[in-house]
Protein backbone atom coordinates (compact mmCIF):
# COMPACT_ATOMS: atom_id res chain seq x y z
CA UNK A 1 0.00 0.00 0.00
CA UNK A 2 1.17 3.88 -0.72
CA UNK A 3 0.66 6.00 2.07
CA UNK A 4 0.57 9.83 2.25
CA UNK A 5 0.80 11.46 5.84
CA UNK A 6 -0.04 15.20 5.83
CA UNK A 7 2.08 17.63 8.09
CA UNK A 8 5.43 18.70 8.37
CA UNK A 9 6.35 18.52 12.03
CA UNK A 10 7.83 15.83 14.50
CA UNK A 11 4.36 14.48 15.06
CA UNK A 12 4.19 13.48 11.25
CA UNK A 13 7.89 12.40 11.25
CA UNK A 14 6.99 10.39 14.04
CA UNK A 15 4.02 8.74 12.07
CA UNK A 16 6.07 8.31 9.37
CA UNK A 17 9.08 6.56 10.99
CA UNK A 18 6.09 3.94 12.92
CA UNK A 19 3.75 3.79 9.90
CA UNK A 20 6.99 3.10 7.48
CA UNK A 21 8.05 0.04 9.71
CA UNK A 22 4.46 -1.79 8.29
CA UNK A 23 5.30 -5.02 5.87
CA UNK A 24 2.32 -3.63 3.42
CA UNK A 25 3.96 -0.23 2.93
CA UNK A 26 5.47 -0.13 -0.41
CA UNK A 27 5.75 3.73 -0.95
CA UNK A 28 5.42 6.64 1.70
CA UNK A 29 4.90 10.20 0.80
CA UNK A 30 5.24 12.92 3.51
CA UNK A 31 3.49 16.60 2.17
CA UNK A 32 5.09 18.74 2.93
CA UNK A 33 7.35 16.90 5.37
CA UNK A 34 11.01 18.11 6.46
CA UNK A 35 14.69 16.42 6.77
CA UNK A 36 13.95 13.97 9.12
CA UNK A 37 10.84 12.50 6.70
CA UNK A 38 12.77 12.86 3.64
CA UNK A 39 15.01 9.73 4.93
CA UNK A 40 11.73 7.45 5.27
CA UNK A 41 9.99 8.33 2.22
CA UNK A 42 9.69 11.18 -0.26
CA UNK A 43 8.45 14.57 0.80
CA UNK A 44 5.61 16.55 -1.56
CA UNK A 45 5.93 19.96 -1.50
CA UNK A 46 2.29 20.79 -1.16
CA UNK A 47 0.58 23.06 0.87
CA UNK A 48 -1.60 21.01 4.20
CA UNK A 49 -4.99 23.11 3.22
CA UNK A 50 -4.45 23.02 -0.78
CA UNK A 51 -6.28 19.82 -1.14
CA UNK A 52 -6.36 20.30 -5.18
CA UNK A 53 -2.78 19.62 -4.76
CA UNK A 54 -3.30 17.14 -2.59
CA UNK A 55 -5.86 15.73 -4.50
CA UNK A 56 -3.75 15.21 -7.68
CA UNK A 57 -0.53 13.85 -5.72
CA UNK A 58 -3.24 11.16 -4.43
CA UNK A 59 -4.26 9.90 -7.41
CA UNK A 60 -0.69 10.44 -9.41
CA UNK A 61 0.88 8.31 -6.91
CA UNK A 62 -2.30 5.82 -5.88
CA UNK A 63 -2.22 6.80 -2.50
CA UNK A 64 -4.61 4.24 -0.53
CA UNK A 65 -3.85 5.43 3.33
CA UNK A 66 -3.93 9.36 4.37
CA UNK A 67 -2.97 10.26 7.77
CA UNK A 68 -3.68 13.84 8.41
CA UNK A 69 -1.52 15.16 10.75
CA UNK A 70 -2.64 19.42 12.01
CA UNK A 71 -6.02 20.07 12.52
CA UNK A 72 -6.94 22.83 9.89
CA UNK A 73 -7.44 20.71 6.73
CA UNK A 74 -9.53 18.44 9.17
CA UNK A 75 -11.50 21.54 10.40
CA UNK A 76 -11.69 22.96 6.67
CA UNK A 77 -13.13 19.30 5.81
CA UNK A 78 -10.49 17.35 4.22
CA UNK A 79 -12.03 14.39 5.30
CA UNK A 80 -15.42 15.00 3.57
CA UNK A 81 -13.75 16.29 0.13
CA UNK A 82 -12.38 12.76 -0.17
CA UNK A 83 -15.28 11.14 0.53
CA UNK A 84 -17.50 13.25 -1.96
CA UNK A 85 -14.20 12.61 -4.73
CA UNK A 86 -15.41 9.94 -7.24
CA UNK A 87 -10.93 9.22 -7.12
CA UNK A 88 -10.74 9.38 -3.46
CA UNK A 89 -13.86 8.10 -2.04
CA UNK A 90 -12.33 4.47 -1.60
CA UNK A 91 -9.13 5.78 -0.02
CA UNK A 92 -8.88 5.39 3.82
CA UNK A 93 -8.41 8.61 5.45
CA UNK A 94 -7.98 8.94 8.95
CA UNK A 95 -9.58 11.76 10.39
CA UNK A 96 -12.79 12.61 11.32
CA UNK A 97 -15.55 14.79 9.10
CA UNK A 98 -16.05 18.69 9.47
CA UNK A 99 -18.83 18.33 11.49
CA UNK A 100 -17.03 16.13 13.87
CA UNK A 101 -13.70 18.35 13.80
CA UNK A 102 -16.08 20.84 15.35
CA UNK A 103 -15.21 18.94 18.56
CA UNK A 104 -11.64 21.04 18.10
CA UNK A 105 -12.53 23.78 15.96
CA UNK A 106 -15.23 25.03 18.06
CA UNK A 107 -15.11 25.04 21.96
CA UNK A 108 -18.93 25.86 21.80
CA UNK A 109 -20.06 23.16 19.76
CA UNK A 110 -17.60 20.93 22.37
CA UNK A 111 -19.36 22.15 25.61
CA UNK A 112 -22.46 21.95 24.15
CA UNK A 113 -22.02 18.26 22.96
CA UNK A 114 -20.31 17.74 26.73
CA UNK A 115 -23.56 18.96 28.23
CA UNK A 116 -25.47 16.76 26.22
CA UNK A 117 -24.12 13.41 27.05
CA UNK A 118 -22.99 14.27 30.65
CA UNK A 119 -19.54 14.38 30.15
CA UNK A 120 -17.85 16.16 33.18
CA UNK A 121 -16.30 19.63 32.04
CA UNK A 122 -15.76 23.03 33.71
CA UNK A 123 -19.23 24.93 34.20
CA UNK A 124 -19.48 27.53 30.85
CA UNK A 125 -21.46 30.22 29.37
CA UNK A 126 -21.25 31.08 25.77
CA UNK A 127 -21.29 34.74 24.69
CA UNK A 128 -21.66 36.65 21.87
CA UNK A 129 -21.78 41.08 21.22
CA UNK A 130 -25.69 40.33 21.77
CA UNK A 131 -25.24 38.79 25.37
CA UNK A 132 -22.41 40.35 26.75
CA UNK A 133 -24.22 41.57 29.58
CA UNK A 134 -24.57 37.32 30.34
CA UNK A 135 -21.43 37.16 30.30
CA UNK A 136 -19.93 40.22 32.73
CA UNK A 137 -22.83 38.32 35.48
CA UNK A 138 -20.96 35.04 35.36
CA UNK A 139 -17.32 36.92 35.71
CA UNK A 140 -18.93 38.74 38.48
CA UNK A 141 -20.29 35.40 40.04
CA UNK A 142 -17.17 33.41 39.57
CA UNK A 143 -14.05 33.47 41.29
CA UNK A 144 -10.34 34.42 40.01
CA UNK A 145 -8.85 33.10 37.50
CA UNK A 146 -10.82 33.87 34.73
CA UNK A 147 -10.71 31.74 32.05
CA UNK A 148 -11.67 33.13 28.40
CA UNK A 149 -11.73 30.96 25.14
CA UNK A 150 -11.65 32.15 21.67
CA UNK A 151 -14.63 29.52 19.96
CA UNK A 152 -13.09 28.80 17.31
CA UNK A 153 -9.29 28.08 16.33
CA UNK A 154 -6.57 30.69 17.00
CA UNK A 155 -3.42 29.26 16.60
CA UNK A 156 -3.21 27.64 20.22
CA UNK A 157 -3.67 31.26 21.36
CA UNK A 158 -7.22 31.72 22.26
CA UNK A 159 -7.14 30.77 25.69
CA UNK A 160 -6.60 33.38 28.35
CA UNK A 161 -6.35 32.73 32.10
CA UNK A 162 -6.74 36.38 33.75
CA UNK A 163 -6.22 37.30 37.50
CA UNK A 164 -8.43 40.55 37.72
CA UNK A 165 -12.25 40.80 37.18
CA UNK A 166 -11.91 44.31 35.26
CA UNK A 167 -9.53 42.69 32.69
CA UNK A 168 -11.57 39.89 32.52
CA UNK A 169 -14.20 42.12 31.23
CA UNK A 170 -12.02 44.11 29.07
CA UNK A 171 -11.02 41.13 27.94
CA UNK A 172 -14.20 39.77 26.52
CA UNK A 173 -14.99 42.72 25.09
CA UNK A 174 -11.87 42.76 23.16
CA UNK A 175 -12.19 39.56 22.24
CA UNK A 176 -16.15 39.85 20.87
CA UNK A 177 -14.96 43.00 18.86
CA UNK A 178 -11.98 40.94 16.82
CA UNK A 179 -9.15 40.19 18.88
CA UNK A 180 -9.11 36.74 17.48
CA UNK A 181 -11.16 38.05 14.33
CA UNK A 182 -13.43 35.40 13.51
CA UNK A 183 -12.62 33.05 15.94
CA UNK A 184 -13.48 34.97 18.52
CA UNK A 185 -16.83 36.22 17.73
CA UNK A 186 -18.19 33.77 19.84
CA UNK A 187 -16.08 33.29 23.46
CA UNK A 188 -16.56 30.52 25.94
CA UNK A 189 -15.98 31.45 29.64
CA UNK A 190 -15.18 28.84 32.09
CA UNK A 191 -14.69 28.07 35.47
CA UNK A 192 -10.88 27.60 36.30
CA UNK A 193 -10.47 23.87 36.97
CA UNK A 194 -7.51 23.05 39.30
CA UNK A 195 -5.75 20.23 39.00
CA UNK A 196 -2.81 18.36 36.72
CA UNK A 197 -3.60 17.94 33.30
CA UNK A 198 -3.08 14.98 31.16
CA UNK A 199 -3.46 14.09 27.44
CA UNK A 200 -5.70 11.26 26.61
CA UNK A 201 -5.61 9.27 23.48
CA UNK A 202 -7.57 7.37 21.28
CA UNK A 203 -8.38 5.88 17.77
CA UNK A 204 -12.08 5.23 16.90
CA UNK A 205 -13.97 3.96 14.24
CA UNK A 206 -17.01 5.94 15.15
CA UNK A 207 -18.56 2.81 16.96
CA UNK A 208 -15.45 1.16 18.93
CA UNK A 209 -12.22 2.33 20.16
CA UNK A 210 -8.86 1.59 20.68
CA UNK A 211 -6.91 3.27 23.55
CA UNK A 212 -3.91 4.45 22.94
CA UNK A 213 -0.83 5.76 25.59
CA UNK A 214 -1.13 8.73 27.56
CA UNK A 215 0.87 11.19 28.32
CA UNK A 216 1.60 15.25 30.01
CA UNK A 217 2.62 17.16 27.92
CA UNK A 218 4.80 20.69 28.78
CA UNK A 219 3.44 23.53 27.92
CA UNK A 220 5.63 26.63 28.77
CA UNK A 221 8.61 28.10 27.40
CA UNK A 222 10.22 27.99 30.73
CA UNK A 223 11.73 25.39 33.61
CA UNK A 224 9.58 24.66 35.93
CA UNK A 225 6.53 25.58 34.08
CA UNK A 226 7.10 29.70 33.72
CA UNK A 227 7.09 32.21 30.90
CA UNK A 228 5.13 32.11 28.07
CA UNK A 229 3.21 29.01 26.31
CA UNK A 230 4.45 26.93 23.47
CA UNK A 231 3.08 24.30 21.20
CA UNK A 232 4.80 22.03 24.02
CA UNK A 233 8.32 21.81 24.75
CA UNK A 234 8.56 18.02 26.06
CA UNK A 235 6.34 15.10 26.87
CA UNK A 236 6.10 11.98 29.36
CA UNK A 237 4.32 8.29 28.82
CA UNK A 238 2.96 6.60 30.87
CA UNK A 239 1.27 9.80 33.26
CA UNK A 240 2.59 7.84 36.87
CA UNK A 241 -0.76 9.40 38.23
CA UNK A 242 -2.98 8.14 35.79
CA UNK A 243 -3.35 4.66 37.67
CA UNK A 244 -5.91 2.27 36.72
CA UNK A 245 -8.37 3.31 39.06
CA UNK A 246 -8.18 6.75 37.19
CA UNK A 247 -7.65 5.38 34.13
CA UNK A 248 -10.96 3.73 34.36
CA UNK A 249 -13.02 6.88 35.60
CA UNK A 250 -11.77 8.78 32.36
CA UNK A 251 -13.27 5.68 30.46
CA UNK A 252 -16.74 5.40 31.85
CA UNK A 253 -16.78 8.90 32.45
CA UNK A 254 -15.38 10.62 29.47
CA UNK A 255 -14.39 8.17 26.71
CA UNK A 256 -17.09 5.94 26.30
CA UNK A 257 -19.93 8.79 26.65
CA UNK A 258 -17.92 10.42 24.06
CA UNK A 259 -17.89 8.03 21.51
CA UNK A 260 -21.66 7.08 22.51
CA UNK A 261 -22.16 10.48 21.60
CA UNK A 262 -20.38 10.91 18.01
CA UNK A 263 -22.25 7.47 17.45
CA UNK A 264 -25.36 8.89 18.78
CA UNK A 265 -25.32 11.81 16.98
CA UNK A 266 -23.78 9.85 13.83
CA UNK A 267 -20.90 11.78 13.27
CA UNK A 268 -18.78 10.27 10.80
CA UNK A 269 -15.45 9.83 13.05
CA UNK A 270 -12.61 7.53 12.10
CA UNK A 271 -9.58 9.08 13.43
CA UNK A 272 -7.56 9.82 16.85
CA UNK A 273 -9.40 11.72 19.92
CA UNK A 274 -7.49 13.55 21.65
CA UNK A 275 -8.38 14.41 25.21
CA UNK A 276 -6.98 17.22 27.24
CA UNK A 277 -8.09 16.31 30.63
CA UNK A 278 -7.86 17.90 33.87
CA UNK A 279 -7.65 15.61 37.23
CA UNK A 280 -8.98 17.31 39.66
CA UNK A 281 -8.33 15.47 43.37
CA UNK A 282 -8.60 11.99 41.65
CA UNK A 283 -11.87 13.07 39.41
CA UNK A 284 -10.85 13.57 35.50
CA UNK A 285 -12.87 16.53 33.64
CA UNK A 286 -12.42 17.44 29.66
CA UNK A 287 -10.66 20.98 29.10
CA UNK A 288 -11.14 20.09 25.28
CA UNK A 289 -10.87 17.73 22.96
CA UNK A 290 -8.39 17.91 19.92
CA UNK A 291 -8.99 15.86 16.67
CA UNK A 292 -5.71 14.78 16.06
CA UNK A 293 -2.42 13.33 18.00
CA UNK A 294 -0.80 16.11 19.69
CA UNK A 295 2.79 17.43 19.36
CA UNK A 296 5.23 16.48 20.87
CA UNK A 297 2.99 13.90 22.21
CA UNK A 298 2.72 11.94 18.90
CA UNK A 299 6.43 11.76 19.50
CA UNK A 300 6.68 10.42 22.97
CA UNK A 301 3.56 7.66 22.69
CA UNK A 302 4.17 5.85 19.30
CA UNK A 303 7.47 4.71 20.31
CA UNK A 304 5.23 2.64 23.13
CA UNK A 305 2.50 1.13 20.83
CA UNK A 306 3.76 -2.16 19.33
CA UNK A 307 2.93 -3.76 16.18
CA UNK A 308 1.58 -2.65 12.66
CA UNK A 309 0.19 0.44 12.96
CA UNK A 310 -0.94 1.28 9.13
CA UNK A 311 -2.80 -2.18 9.84
CA UNK A 312 -4.62 -0.75 13.04
CA UNK A 313 -5.57 2.38 10.82
CA UNK A 314 -6.67 0.54 8.00
CA UNK A 315 -9.12 -1.28 10.82
CA UNK A 316 -9.77 2.29 12.13
CA UNK A 317 -11.06 3.07 8.46
CA UNK A 318 -13.08 0.26 7.98
CA UNK A 319 -15.29 -0.22 11.23
CA UNK A 320 -13.18 -3.21 12.19
CA UNK A 321 -11.12 -1.95 15.75
CA UNK A 322 -12.59 -4.56 18.00
CA UNK A 323 -10.92 -7.26 15.96
CA UNK A 324 -7.28 -5.78 16.59
CA UNK A 325 -5.41 -5.92 19.40
CA UNK A 326 -2.56 -3.57 20.50
CA UNK A 327 -0.21 -4.21 22.46
CA UNK A 328 2.08 -1.36 24.75
CA UNK A 329 5.92 -1.19 25.65
CA UNK A 330 5.75 -0.68 29.25
CA UNK A 331 8.43 1.70 29.47
CA UNK A 332 8.59 5.40 30.11
CA UNK A 333 9.27 7.08 27.68
CA UNK A 334 10.05 10.77 28.14
CA UNK A 335 10.59 13.58 24.79
CA UNK A 336 12.51 16.90 24.98
CA UNK A 337 11.78 18.92 22.16
CA UNK A 338 15.12 21.53 20.90
CA UNK A 339 13.65 24.72 20.09
CA UNK A 340 14.96 27.95 18.60
CA UNK A 341 16.56 30.92 20.67
CA UNK A 342 13.17 33.17 21.02
CA UNK A 343 10.58 30.88 20.74
CA UNK A 344 7.77 31.30 21.15
CA UNK A 345 8.30 34.49 20.46
CA UNK A 346 10.75 35.79 17.32
CA UNK A 347 13.59 33.43 16.04
CA UNK A 348 16.06 33.45 13.55
CA UNK A 349 16.14 30.19 11.00
CA UNK A 350 18.61 28.66 8.83
CA UNK A 351 21.18 27.50 11.50
CA UNK A 352 23.24 24.70 10.75
CA UNK A 353 22.72 21.86 12.99
CA UNK A 354 25.73 19.10 14.10
CA UNK A 355 25.71 16.24 15.75
CA UNK A 356 23.04 14.50 14.68
CA UNK A 357 24.57 11.63 13.75
CA UNK A 358 26.20 11.44 17.47
CA UNK A 359 22.48 10.02 18.57
CA UNK A 360 22.58 6.40 20.15
CA UNK A 361 19.50 4.62 21.42
CA UNK A 362 16.85 7.31 21.43
CA UNK A 363 14.32 8.38 18.58
CA UNK A 364 15.26 11.79 16.72
CA UNK A 365 12.15 13.02 15.57
CA UNK A 366 12.58 16.52 13.41
CA UNK A 367 10.48 19.26 14.07
CA UNK A 368 11.09 22.21 11.89
CA UNK A 369 14.38 21.33 9.66
CA UNK A 370 15.14 21.48 6.28
CA UNK A 371 18.03 20.45 4.39
CA UNK A 372 20.58 22.76 2.50
CA UNK A 373 20.89 21.83 -1.00
CA UNK A 374 24.33 22.91 -1.26
CA UNK A 375 25.85 21.12 1.21
CA UNK A 376 23.58 18.46 2.49
CA UNK A 377 23.33 20.76 5.81
CA UNK A 378 20.31 19.67 8.04
CA UNK A 379 19.40 23.68 9.23
CA UNK A 380 16.75 24.93 11.90
CA UNK A 381 13.18 26.09 9.79
CA UNK A 382 11.45 26.53 12.80
CA UNK A 383 10.54 27.59 16.12
CA UNK A 384 10.36 23.71 17.80
CA UNK A 385 13.35 21.96 15.95
CA UNK A 386 14.35 18.78 16.90
CA UNK A 387 12.19 15.91 19.54
CA UNK A 388 14.71 13.64 21.15
CA UNK A 389 12.45 10.84 22.72
CA UNK A 390 14.20 8.22 25.31
CA UNK A 391 12.55 5.19 26.18
CA UNK A 392 13.82 2.70 29.34
CA UNK A 393 12.43 0.91 32.69
CA UNK A 394 12.28 4.57 34.77
CA UNK A 395 11.39 7.90 33.97
CA UNK A 396 14.77 9.15 35.68
CA UNK A 397 16.93 6.50 32.80
CA UNK A 398 15.41 7.54 30.43
CA UNK A 399 15.63 11.51 31.36
CA UNK A 400 19.29 10.45 31.95
CA UNK A 401 19.88 8.66 28.15
CA UNK A 402 17.71 11.85 26.69
CA UNK A 403 19.89 14.57 27.86
CA UNK A 404 22.69 12.70 27.40
CA UNK A 405 22.27 12.95 23.66
CA UNK A 406 20.78 16.09 23.45
CA UNK A 407 24.23 17.50 24.76
CA UNK A 408 25.46 16.12 21.50
CA UNK A 409 23.29 18.41 19.27
CA UNK A 410 24.06 22.23 18.85
CA UNK A 411 23.13 24.97 16.54
CA UNK A 412 23.44 28.30 17.60
CA UNK A 413 20.59 29.68 20.04
CA UNK A 414 19.70 25.91 21.01
CA UNK A 415 17.16 25.63 24.05
CA UNK A 416 15.76 22.93 25.61
CA UNK A 417 13.86 22.83 29.19
CA UNK A 418 15.94 19.92 31.21
CA UNK A 419 12.87 19.56 33.94
CA UNK A 420 10.60 17.20 32.02
CA UNK A 421 9.48 14.47 33.51
CA UNK A 422 11.26 15.71 36.86
CA UNK A 423 7.91 16.41 38.85
CA UNK A 424 6.63 13.20 37.63
CA UNK A 425 9.54 10.89 39.17
CA UNK A 426 8.10 11.38 42.59
CA UNK A 427 4.78 9.23 41.95
CA UNK A 428 7.23 6.06 41.15
CA UNK A 429 7.68 5.91 44.60
CA UNK A 430 4.02 6.94 45.98
P1 LIG B 1 -6.68 24.88 25.48
O1 LIG B 1 -6.23 25.73 24.32
O2 LIG B 1 -8.15 24.66 25.59
O3 LIG B 1 -5.85 23.64 25.62
O4 LIG B 1 -6.27 25.70 26.78
C1 LIG B 1 -4.93 26.04 27.01
C2 LIG B 1 -4.57 25.75 28.43
O5 LIG B 1 -5.34 26.57 29.31
C3 LIG B 1 -4.89 24.33 28.88
O6 LIG B 1 -3.91 23.43 28.52
C4 LIG B 1 -4.98 24.52 30.36
O7 LIG B 1 -3.69 24.55 30.95
C5 LIG B 1 -5.59 25.88 30.51
N1 LIG B 1 -7.03 25.79 30.71
C6 LIG B 1 -7.99 25.79 29.76
N2 LIG B 1 -9.21 25.70 30.31
C7 LIG B 1 -9.03 25.67 31.65
C8 LIG B 1 -9.93 25.59 32.77
N3 LIG B 1 -11.26 25.56 32.62
N4 LIG B 1 -9.38 25.56 33.99
C9 LIG B 1 -8.04 25.60 34.16
N5 LIG B 1 -7.15 25.69 33.16
C10 LIG B 1 -7.64 25.72 31.91
N1 LIG C 1 0.88 19.52 22.57
C1 LIG C 1 -0.43 19.98 22.47
C2 LIG C 1 -1.06 19.91 21.15
O1 LIG C 1 -0.57 19.27 20.23
O2 LIG C 1 -2.12 20.48 21.00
Amino acid sequence: MNVLIIGSGGREHALAWKIKQSQEVKRLFIAPGNAGTMTLGQNLPLEVNDMAQLRAACIEQDIQLVVVGPEQPLVNGIVDFFRNDAMLKDIAIIGPSASAARLEGSKAFAKDFMAEFGIPTAGFIRVNLNNIDEGIDFLRNAKPPFVLKADGLAAGKGVLIIEEREEAEAELSAMLRGKFGKASETVVIEEFLKGIELSVFVLTDGQHYKMLPSAKDYKRIGENDTGLNTGGMGAVSPVPFADRHFMDKVRQRIIEPTIGGIAARGMDYRGFIFFGLMNVNGDPYVIEYNVRLGDPEAECILPRIKGDFAQLLLACHEGRLQEVKTELDDRHAVTFIMASGGYPGDFAKGKTITGLQDVEDCHLFHSGTSICVENGNIKTAGGRVLALTALDYSIQEARTKALSNLSRISFEGAYYRRDIGLDLIKWHYI
